[in-house]
């Protein structure tokens, strides 16, 4: 693979600041962030107020810990617009997350944060190796989703050619891959797997094709599957995170150079660590609840917002901006099976070091009387498709969860194709415990 560390140049000043310049500049924007929250959306003065804070409080950046913490129920609960800070004319566009219950939030932007989140998502893709002029595949979904229109934003304002596919019609994009060349791949991993099959399916090799980069996020994935990527199209997979109520793709990236985690983009989200059953930011480097709150953003400021993603904070290494560790899970994604907690990215871990199994799998929940039951439906490899090569298989994954995870599970070995194929987001899990 190529070496794609940046050349002298290429790099915002912000990338490679000191940590006293970068502190300095996050303590002014957290004032002005906190004090346009408070002065032009009566959800937080009101909040504010109830807790007995006022944005003057915050003399250093230790201070944010004074203020209260902001949910997705916060969000839902003053839908559509009503943590906006700016009038509703001033917002150029909207996303929307479908969310799993009842109404979803809506998010907003002005023109400058339209361009703030471009600018964030342009140092993304050039940290994970892309370059103006470079041809663009966006095979996240284009809508109210913010995968799409955020990756392109950021790719035209790199400067380069965007191709906006959006997800599905797997055949339709190999051709266009084919026919136009892309340098760098925009798309959730679970999708980039389907087509990898694509390619095999129409007999091209994907270690031929153009593409150099692949910048994936959206949704938790390991490092096994990372090499899995890298190996079978001989290009750098790199990892990208964000979430819609922070702004969207962006938040933070992983160097391709380095490869060891997401860099915030601190110059504009301010991470914290908390416990999440306390609720109280943990010492530096410890694992918990990752929190933002936004430093520049306009229409939709967000104080401490609990993501639910599970990670650390790290000191930064390729750039001087901190890192978070590899998200391992949410804790709604978490599953306790007889006291033992459980992220799907375990499972994926773990079937990634079973030659004989394609790296398609769903977890099903069941109960026996009062016991939780997991079942890993996984593909075999087309290779190891004959019964004795899948009973070895099976004996292989259940060993290695049991001995890595520490649960005891079922597995149910597939034919190729029988796992439902992602055209973004995967649905890893399927829970068919009985309601209530
Ligand atoms: O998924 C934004 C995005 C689009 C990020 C494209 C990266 C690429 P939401 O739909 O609001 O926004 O979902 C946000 O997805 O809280 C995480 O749980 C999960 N997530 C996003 N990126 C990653 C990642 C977009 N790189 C939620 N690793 C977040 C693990 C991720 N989980």
């Amino acid at each position: 693979m190529e070496d794609l560390s940046p050349r002298p140049g290429d790099l915002e000043p912000i990338e490679t600041a000191s940590r006293d310049e970068i502190a300095a500049l996050q303590l002014e924007r957290l004032k002005w962030s906190l004090g346009h929250a408070y002065a032009n959306s009566p959800f937080y003065r009101a909040r504010f107020d109830a807790h007995g804070v006022h944005p003057s409080d915050l003399k250093s950046l230790s201070d944010l810990a004074k203020f209260p913490l902001t949910t997705k129920a916060d969000l839902r609960d003053t839908y559509p617009f009503g943590m906006f800070a700016v009038p509703r004319e001033k917002v150029v566009r909207v996303h929307a997350s479908s969310g799993t219950t009842g109404k979803p939030t809506v998010v907003g932007y002005t023109q400058k944060d339209i361009d703030t989140w471009a600018t964030v998502v342009a140092r993304s893709i050039r940290a994970s190796g892309g370059r103006p002029g470079d041809v663009v595949h966006v095979s996240y979904g284009y809508g109210l989703f913010t995968g799409g229109l955020g990756a392109h934003y950021g790719a035209e304002k790199l400067g380069c050619t965007v191709v906006p596919v959006s997800g599905g019609m797997t055949e339709r994009q190999i051709a266009l891959m084919v026919d136009l060349k892309p340098r760098v791949i925009m798309v959730t991993p679970s999708y980039m797997l389907s087509i990898l099959d694509e390619f095999r399916r129409q007999g091209l090799d994907p270690r031929q094709s153009s593409l150099a980069v692949g910048i994936f996020g959206a949704e938790p994935w390991t490092n096994a599957m990372r090499e899995e990527i890298e190996e079978a199209f001989d290009m750098h997979a790199v990892d990208i995170y964000g979430l819609s109520e922070v702004i969207g793709p962006g938040v933070a990236n992983e160097c391709v150079e380095t490869k060891d985690g997401l860099h915030v983009w601190e110059d504009h989200f301010y991470p914290e660590i908390i416990d999440p059953e306390t609720g109280e930011p943990v010492p530096e480097g410890e694992p918990g609840e990752l929190v933002f709150t936004s430093l520049t953003k306009e229409a939709l400021p967000i104080i401490r917002y609990r993501t639910r993603d599970l990670t650390r904070l790290l000191p930064g290494t390729a750039r001087s901006m901190r890192r978070i560790e590899k998200i391992t899970g949410r804790s709604d994604d978490m599953m306790i099976l007889r006291g033992v907690n459980v992220f799907p990215t375990q499972i994926e871990e773990q079937i990634l070091k079973c030659r004989g199994l394609a790296p398609h799998f769903q977890i099903e929940l069941t109960r026996t009387g009062r016991m939780d039951d997991m079942t890993v439906h996984v593909e075999c490899a087309p290779e190891a498709a004959d019964d004795a090569a899948r009973a070895a298989s099976a004996r292989e994954l259940a060993h290695h969860i049991k001995s890595v995870v520490g649960v005891s599970t079922r597995i149910a070995i597939h034919d190729p194709g029988f796992v439902p194929r992602s055209e973004g987001k995967a649905r890893r899990v399927v829970d068919n415990r009985p309601k209530g």
